[in-house]
């Protein structure tokens, strides 16, 4: 049995059902990224799991930045800045990884996940007041 990367706790939770529920679900691909490299599952695999997690994140960036935007967060830029640095670095390490200059290592793993962690309880618990005040649940 492989222990998860990251495992969901109520430290994380920021109280609005949707993102709550979306970072639930990212915290899921992230484990199946890890799982597949503890594994020892082959390249395609990784390169898969890896896609599938790097399209989700694209999703749940757009709806939270579409949320923060509509109801003009007044940090919403430098939050955009976040995911963007966020998502390019992983399509870097995609890069990386399907040309075959580097492998996936619990160190790079534990890297995003330290990133997703501290994003979701550090950063976009700030917004979560602001959110709340607009009538958002
Ligand atoms: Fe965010
Ligand atoms: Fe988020």
């Amino acid at each position: 049995m492989i222990m998860p990367l990251l495992t969901w706790n109520e430290n994380m939770m920021i109280g609005i059902q949707s993102i709550d529920n979306q970072h639930q679900r990212w915290i899921d691909l992230i484990n199946d990224l890890h799982e597949t490299m503890q594994r020892g599952k082959g390249s395609e695999a990784i390169n898969q799991t890896l896609a599938s997690m790097l399209d989700y994140t694209r999703v749940h960036f757009s709806d939270e930045e579409k949320l923060l935007s509509t109801h003009s967060y007044p940090g919403y830029v430098q939050h955009k800045q976040l995911h963007d640095g966020f998502i390019n670095r992983i399509k870097e390490l995609q890069d990386r990884l399907q040309k075959g200059h580097i492998i996936l290592t619990i160190s790079v793993m534990k890297s995003l996940r330290d990133w997703l962690k501290n994003h979701i309880q550090k950063v976009d618990r700030q917004y979560a007041p602001f959110l709340k005040s607009k009538g958002i649940v």
